[in-house]
C-alpha cells in the first residue's frame, strides 16, 4: 500500500502507549521496539508480498531478507521467524516448498530459525515472516536522531521496483537482472554488523516507499533537512532505460505524489526521477554517520564485503521534512 492510503488507514487506529513501548507505529520506524527487561529490548517486525520474480527458491530468499532487514536497520539481531504464505494449491505444492526452503535458508543465514507459521489458500502468491529480534537498549538505532552534519551512506543500488516491473511484462529475463536479484537475497546482516560497530546516528532500510520516502521519514521524524546528490545514487544497470521508456512501478508515482512539496529538485537530473521513489524489495540500509565517522564506517563496510557503500548526501539544519535534490 502507497504511504498516503496507509496514512489514512493508520489515522483510524488510536495509538496505545505502554511504559514498555519505546518505538511504536507512530513514528514509521522499521520495527517496533519493546523494552524487556534492564538491558534489552525485542524487535518485532512483519513483512510479506507477492513474487516479484520468477523462481520460487529466489522468491523465499528475496521475502526472508527482506523481512529480516527491518531487524538489522534497528541495529539489532533476529533470533526466531515464523511463516506467512498464501498460495494457490494448483500452482502445485513443490512450489511452495521452495518458497518455504528459500526463506528457510535465509533465515538460517541470519543465525535465527523458523518456529511456524501460517498458510491460507488465495488465488496470488504471497510470501513473507514475522521476525522477533533483540538489541542492547542502549544500542538501539532508530530512524529519529539524524544530526545536522551527518552523512548519508547507502548500500545497496536503487532499481528493483523498476526491474521486477520489466521482468513481468517479459522485458528482461530473470538472468539479465540477476546481479539485482542475488543484491535483493543479501541479508543486510554485514552492513548492520558495520554499523553497530562504528556507531551510527539513524538507520532505515529503503523498501516500498523508495530512497526518498524512507529519507523523508528519517529527516522528519528527526526534525532536520537532507541535502541528496543524484549523481552519487548507485543505480542497477538498465534500469535508466528501462524507466525512460516508460516502466514504471504504480508504487513510484504514489510514492512522488505523497512526498509533494518536501522533496524539492535544485537542478536537472540526469536520470529519471522515479528511480529515486521507485519501491525497494530487499534494499540497502540507509545510515545517517556523524562525519567523522564516515571514513570508519565505509572501511568496516568494506571489510566485511559490503559491495555497495556509497555517501549519497547529507543532513543539515532547516526546515523538518525537506529534502533537497541536486
Ligand atoms: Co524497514
Ligand atoms: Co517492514
Ligand atoms: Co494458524
Amino acid at each position: 500500500m502507497g504511504p498516503g492510503d496507509l496514512k489514512q488507514a493508520l489515522s483510524w487506529l488510536p495509538i496505545d502507549e505502554a511504559e514498555e513501548l519505546l518505538v511504536g507505529f507512530d513514528t514509521a520506524d522499521d520495527a517496533a521496539v519493546y523494552k524487556f527487561n534492564e538491558n534489552t529490548a525485542l524487535l518485532q517486525t512483519v513483512d510479506f508480498f507477492p513474487p516479484i520474480v520468477d523462481s520460487p527458491y529466489l522468491f523465499g530468499q528475496v521475502a526472508a531478507a527482506n523481512a529480516l532487514s527491518d531487524i538489522y536497520a534497528m541495529g539489532g539481531k533476529p533470533l526466531t521467524a515464523l511463516n506467512l504464505a498464501a498460495f494457490p494449491c494448483s500452482l502445485g505444492l513443490d512450489h511452495l516448498g521452495e518458497i518455504l526452503q528459500g526463506g528457510r535458508d535465509k533465515v538460517r543465514e541470519a543465525g535465527a530459525v523458523i518456529v511456524g507459521g501460517h498458510t491460507i489458500q488465495d488465488n496470488e502468491p504471497k510470501y513473507g515472516l514475522a521476525v522477533t529480534g533483540v538489541v542492547p537498549l542502549d544500542k538501539v538505532v532508530t530512524n529519529s536522531n539524524a544530526q545536522p552534519g551527518d552523512i548519508l551512506v547507502l548500500t545497496k543500488p536503487l532499481g528493483m521496483g523498476i526491474l521486477a516491473s520489466a521482468l513481468k511484462r517479459g522485458l528482461v529475463s530473470e538472468e539479465d537482472i540477476m546481479p539485482a536479484i542475488k543484491s535483493a537475497t543479501t541479508l543486510n546482516k554485514a552492513a548492520a554488523e558495520a554499523m553497530i560497530e562504528v556507531g551510527v546516528n539513524a538507520c532505515t532500510d529503503v523498501t516500498g516507499f523508495g530512497l526518498l520516502g524512507h529519507l523523508f521519514v528519517i529527516v522528519n521524524a528527526s526534525g532536520v533537512k537532507a541535502k541528496v546528490e543524484v549523481e552519487k545514487i548507485p543505480i542497477w544497470d538498465r534500469t535508466v532505460e528501462i524507466a525512460k521508456s516508460g516502466i514504471v512501478p504504480g508504487g513510484a508515482r504514489d510514492n512522488r505524489a505523497f512526498l509533494g512539496d518536501s522533496v524539492v529538485f535544485l537542478a536537472d537530473s540526469p536520470v529519471p526521477l522515479e528511480i529515486l521513489f521507485d519501491p525497494q524489495t530487499s534494499g540497502g540500509l540507509l545510515i545517517s554517520v556523524p562525519e567523522e565517522k564516515g571514513e570508519a564506517l565505509l572501511a568496516n563496510l568494506e571489510a566485511r564485503g559490503v559491495n555497495t557503500r556509497v555517501v549519497i548526501g547529507k543532513i543539515e539544519e532547516g526546515p523538518p521534512g525537506l529534502i533537497e535534490v541536486v
